[in-house]
């Protein structure tokens, strides 16, 4: 699910773990380097160490005098065959000439592999990437840009790959098809990573290739092409992020970082795009004019997991704001299921990472459907930003805990900022539209009196943290908000959750409560509230335990978490907090890995 890569003069083991390491985020299950011995100019052949488990076992597997100065790694995320030191990358060819690692997967890899099989060549692993290794093996032209060429012009599927030929020790030959390579251009040196995080402590000067594009990396030189091996002419951006802020800055999760820092976060998205003047938000990348938004009938919203999630809130927040028909669907079931693709509606793609691939693949279907997409992302110059029409970047800064916290904030409030965008375009008054400003410029703070409430949570997550399994409920506003608190707490404590809308309640789920099965409440003071109540008489009425989130007590409630009010439109954005800290200290009590849950990678870019 990782690569790195280097090309220059330093000693490259070190440098490869290094990256694999800010790598780790993104969840893997083994690991694996491969380098050219004694370094470019001298044919010393390539050499290999692999390890299941984790960068610290796989450093402990390289040998002493690994050196050399050209490499590249790789941390794997199952997807054929087990985790194993066989199926880790990098894989070879059957004499040991050929190094490759590969994100993606390779489609018709079983076909490739009985064709392989039956030339005589044997496998030493059961994964669909050694299948490229030998390709490239076996081809016999000239360069090795072209043996890659070849190779990839029989593989169906998706990779961002990078190769080592012990014929060809000064150059790294890297490319790309739905899964992300990044150069890292430097003095007499060059990067390749699947994600600038591990690049941006050495430089921040970066190249992201496109799809069906490849690249040669030299140590003073770079070269980008396409697979058909016509030039293309990329050019270097600078990566705004700082590298210190990848770092842990004394907390001892990244989620703990990140969920302290959503007040800044927040304040960040918000920053120059509101104009108080005429109660109107500025958004530079949209690229939609006034007369396009009011032409706009419909909006879609498409996301995968908690980017889903925000988008629901950001539905009901175009609607309310906007007043247009607007709902969210998962990405990945829109994808399939050969959607209507309707000229009137506007499609806003979301994503932290840019690069989901369920999300990238409905996005380029409705762009061949001639549909218009915006995209709300948060890593600038990624696939979903580069491949839609405009949108709003949510500038939360790096997340590097898997699961997503302050992404998840940021990405609401940028919805809260495109909802009031399209209001004031169409009908939404300047006194709304003011009151709604107020209320988004209060955010910050109430989050800071959010954050207060840490340890009274961490009090009750001991609490909660014994329940085989837990309930969450809400009504409208307070929906999206119950299903993002409820898989947070799967993702990280692997307490079974499920998240019902409260009116649904009697409809089915009610016969699961029990005593044992609390249930988390989350109560905006809104014009729902009394209905809210009596779907907390009703669970009470059951025996079940009540944790509620609310603006005051709830006397139904065995323990009230009393969050700060905002305008009702906003508050979903504010009543998600403490459910973060919920999960958070829930799995912390019961011992979890928190920034890396097992089976989850941060961002899936096979489908
Ligand atoms: C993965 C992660 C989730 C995340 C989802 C969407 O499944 O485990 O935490 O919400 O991908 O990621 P994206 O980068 O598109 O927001």
């Amino acid at each position: 699910c990782g690569i790195v890569g280097y090309i220059g003069k330093r000693d490259v083991a070190p440098l490869l773990l290094e990256g694999l390491q800010r790598l780790e985020y993104r969840g893997y299950d083994s690991a694996g380097i491969a380098i050219h011995a004694n370094g470019p100019g001298r044919a010393g052949g390539l050499r290999t160490a692999k390890a299941k488990g984790r960068v610290r076992e796989l450093e402990e597997r390289v040998p002493a005098r690994f050196n050399g100065t050209t490499g590249i790694a790789h941390t794997r995320w199952a997807t054929h065959g087990a985790p194993s030191d066989e199926n880790a990358h990098p894989h070879q060819d059957a004499e040991g000439r050929v190094a490759v690692v590969h994100n993606g997967i390779i489609d018709n890899a079983s076909e490739l592999r009985a064709r392989l099989t039956a030339e005589g060549v044997v496998f030493t692993s059961e994964t669909d990437t050694e299948v490229l290794a030998h390709l490239i093996g076996r081809s016999t032209a000239g360069s090795l840009e072209e043996r890659v060429r070849e190779a990839l012009r029989l593989v169906e599927g998706t990779y961002g790959i990078a190769v080592l030929h012990a014929d060809f020790t000064d150059r790294i030959v890297v490319a790309r098809n739905g899964s992300p390579v990044v150069l890292g251009i430097g003095e007499h040196e060059m990067f390749v990573a699947s994600d600038v995080a591990a690049l941006v402590s050495h430089t921040r000067q970066v190249i992201t290739l496109d799809d069906g594009e490849m690249a040669t990396l030299k140590a003073d030189d770079y070269r980008t092409y396409t697979t058909e091996g016509s030039r293309t002419t990329a050019s270097p951006t600078t990566v705004e992020w700082e590298a210190e802020s990848y770092d842990m800055a004394g907390h001892d999760t990244y989620m703990h970082k990140e969920i302290t820092e959503q007040a800044d976060a927040v304040d960040r998205v918000l920053r120059g795009r509101i104009d108080d003047r005429f109660a109107t938000v500025h958004l530079g990348g949209l690229n939609l004019d006034a007369r396009e938004a009011r032409s706009v009938r419909r909006v879609k919203i498409l996301g995968c997991g908690s980017a889903y999630h925000a988008g629901l809130i950001g539905a009901q927040l175009v609607e309310e704001l906007a007043r247009i028909p607007a709902d969210a669907e998962p990405a990945s079931e829109f994808r399939y299921r050969n959607a209507v693709v309707d000229p009137d509606t506007l499609y806003i793609a979301v994503s932290q990472s840019g690069e989901t691939y369920d999300t990238l693949a409905a996005v380029q279907e409705l762009k061949r459907k001639g549909a218009r997409v915006l995209g709300v992302v948060n890593v600038v110059g990624s696939a979903i930003a580069r491949e839609t029409d405009g949108g709003v970047y949510v500038h939360a800064g790096p997340e590097i805990c898997v699961v997503s916290t302050k992404c998840f904030t940021n990405t609401a409030v940028a919805f809260a900022l495109l909802a009031l965008h399209l209001g004031r375009i169409r009908d939404l008054s300047v006194a709304d539209g003011k009151r709604i400003i107020s209320g988004l410029r209060r955010l910050p703070e109430q989050i800071g009196e959010i954050m207060k409430l840490e340890p009274e949570i961490r009090k009750v997550a001991a609490e909660y943290a014994e329940a085989k399994s837990m309930m969450f409920v809400g009504r409208v506003r307070g929906y999206p908000v119950a299903l993002e608190a409820s898989l947070k707490l799967k993702e990280i404590s692997y307490i079974h959750a499920e998240a019902y809308p409260a009116s649904e309640l009697k409809h089915g789920p009610l016969a699961l409560i029990e005593p044992a099965v609390p249930t988390v409440a989350v109560l905006p003071e809104d014009e729902l509230i009394d209905k809210n109540r009596a779907t907390l008489e009703e669970i009470k009425a059951r025996s079940g335990r009540i944790l509620a989130v609310a603006h005051g007590e709830q006397e139904q409630a065995d323990h009230t978490i009393v969050v700060p009010r905002n305008e009702v439109e906003l508050d979903p954005i504010l009543m998600g907090i403490p459910l973060q800290l919920l999960a958070y200290h829930t799995a912390l009590a019961l011992g979890r890995d928190i920034d890396k849950p097992r089976n989850l990678a941060k961002s899936v870019t096979v489908e």
